[in-house]
């Protein structure tokens, strides 16, 4: 996470850069088919949006999982705060861990995430491809395409970050290959069961 990324992060909302490598996300996604995912509901929200894709809340019994969150939130906190000490509305804390699995059509539509979460909220990607948008409103005004590789993290803007509300809108499409995302977010909402 260089100072582009920060910058963008404050400008636009959503970043992203490289993390882990490959072999490290190997060694996530082992753990990770421990877990019996369940599907998500396929309708959400007010506003009806569109989902599809199985998900697990992360347990305390996967050591890498929980050693690699410790490792992004402590090294986006460190690296934010040398930029800006007062970035953060609260220290940051990841207290909810899920792993998201997308199939081949899978998609998520475009949507902001609760305001309940704070801070930033970040999805590691694991494996797949598959394309992450951001955009304007939740038409999908002017989207744009987030990069993201393997090991890749995308950072999102939550409430409370820069001391603003921002909470920008965005989307999973195109999904040609499985997509398995770690995501985590400061705040909790109700837990999806292993
Ligand atoms: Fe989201």
């Amino acid at each position: 996470m260089n100072k582009e990324n920060f910058e963008e992060l404050h400008l636009r909302g959503v970043t992203s850069f490289p993390f882990f490598k490959p072999i490290e996300c190997s060694r996530i996604l082992n753990e990770a088919s421990a877990y019996n995912l369940r599907l998500a509901e396929h309708e959400v929200g007010p506003r009806n949006v569109k989902q599809r894709f199985f998900e697990a809340t992360v347990q305390s019994r996967s050591p890498n999982i929980i050693k690699a969150v410790l490792d992004i939130q402590k090294y986006i906190y460190k690296t934010m705060l040398t930029y800006d000490e007062n970035v953060f509305v609260q220290p940051l804390n990841f207290q909810e861990i899920r792993l998201h699995k997308y199939p081949i059509g899978g998609l998520l539509d475009f949507h902001r995430d609760d305001k309940i979460f704070k801070n930033v909220i970040v999805s590691l990607l694991l494996k797949g491809d598959s394309c992450f948008y951001v955009a304007d409103d939740v038409s999908g005004t002017n989207q744009r395409l987030i990069q993201a590789e393997i090991g890749w993290c995308i950072i999102i803007g939550a409430p409370g970050l820069f001391g603003e509300n921002k909470q920008p809108p965005h989307c999973v499409a195109n999904v040609t290959k499985e997509r398995w995302t770690l995501g985590m977010r400061d705040g909790i909402l109700t837990p999806v069961q292993a």
